[in-house]
């Protein structure tokens, strides 16, 4: 049989997930709200070889030492059918790694759609985020296009507004591309024991939700910009009230905030989103995307700045 492929897109929360209710089965504690995004993607290339003696993932051409991160999904996917020949799985990201940048859930989601395809095995939606949430507690979401809502409640997930309908851009300002020094696995773990501002957190989600759920069915620019700061503050107050305390950002993220609140002073319209890494993700009207991307490109140290738009689900691909 011949190779199959499938390409997934990053997405960032605006309402976010930041700790587990059931570490064994990787369920999050709270349900969450983000946009896939287009641009970056993870590719997933799928094939059975009859010469090997387990199942092997090469990860940016390289060799992986165990399946790691993705065994639990790939064993609940092989729990649907009997596979007698193992696979090898060939994951790339178009993008750093591991950086603050939704790695995983893109590629927990690509490897998700190849495998059901490469297996034959037909799984429906609900089995199809069960197999993700598996690998990454965010790869549900990059299953759907536009804007996800992931309901903690049967953990089933949907979009809940298409990209064509609310065009917004999202301005990626790269601040580094190191690898973080905490994995969010082990950061919501310390988060979920330390953080005295854990057990709020948890208990506001909802309303948090609740608010962001409205503003996008009624497209109120300034409504979900105010409930997703204050969401990303909520969570990296968790953060950095966690004992050891996990600062993601550094200093250029809070000269991007910085500039960014200076901008809205003048009047554009626009919101940041940072998650567990230092890039400063911007949401914006696309009437003033240029004008921010030249602004944030007089911040020092920037490493990059990348304009995306919001973008599709995971899906089998022919391309590369
Ligand atoms: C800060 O989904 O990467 O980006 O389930 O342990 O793999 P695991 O964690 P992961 O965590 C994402 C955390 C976040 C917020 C979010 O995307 O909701």
């Amino acid at each position: 049989m011949s190779d199959i492929k499938a390409i997934a897109h990053p997405n960032f929360a605006l309402i976010k997930y930041w700790g587990k209710s059931d570490v064994t089965n990787n369920l999050p504690d709270m349900s969450s709200i983000s946009i896939t995004i287009d641009t970056l993607f993870s590719t997933a290339k799928v094939s059975f070889d009859s010469s090997l003696k387990k199942d092997l993932w090469v990860l940016n051409d390289i060799e992986q030492e165990s399946l790691g991160q993705i065994k639990p999904t790939m064993n609940y996917l092989k729990s649907f059918k009997l596979v007698k020949d193992f696979c090898v799985i060939e994951s790339t990201n178009n993008f750093p790694t591991a950086a603050g940048l939704a790695s995983s859930a893109s590629g927990v989601a690509s490897i998700v759609i190849a495998i059901n395809e490469l297996f034959n095995l037909n799984l429906s939606e609900q089995e199809l985020i069960n197999a993700a949430i598996l690998g990454s507690g965010s790869a549900p979401r990059s299953l759907y296009p536009g804007f996800v809502y992931l309901n903690k409640k049967k953990y089933s997930c949907k979009t809940v507004l298409h990209a064509n309908t609310w065009p917004l851009k999202i301005i990626i300002c790269q601040t580094s591309s190191d690898k973080k020094l905490v994995s969010s696995r082990d950061g919501m773990r310390i988060s979920k024991l330390t953080s005295p501002h854990y057990e709020s957190w948890v208990n506001n989600q909802d309303n948090d939700i609740r608010k962001a759920l409205k503003a996008i069915k009624i497209k109120d620019f300034d409504l979900l910009g105010e409930v997703s700061e204050g969401n990303c503050k909520k969570m990296h107050r968790v953060m950095e009230t966690s004992k050891p305390p996990l600062f993601y950002r550094n200093t250029t993220s809070h000269l991007c905030i910085q500039k960014i609140e200076e901008m809205r002073a003048n009047g554009i319209n626009l919101f940041y989103t940072i998650d567990a890494g230092p890039q400063v993700k911007i949401i914006c009207k696309a009437q003033h995307a240029d004008q921010v991307i030249s602004e944030m490109k007089s911040i020092p140290n920037i490493q990059d700045i990348i304009e995306v738009n919001i973008g599709q689900g995971a899906r089998l691909t022919n391309e590369g």
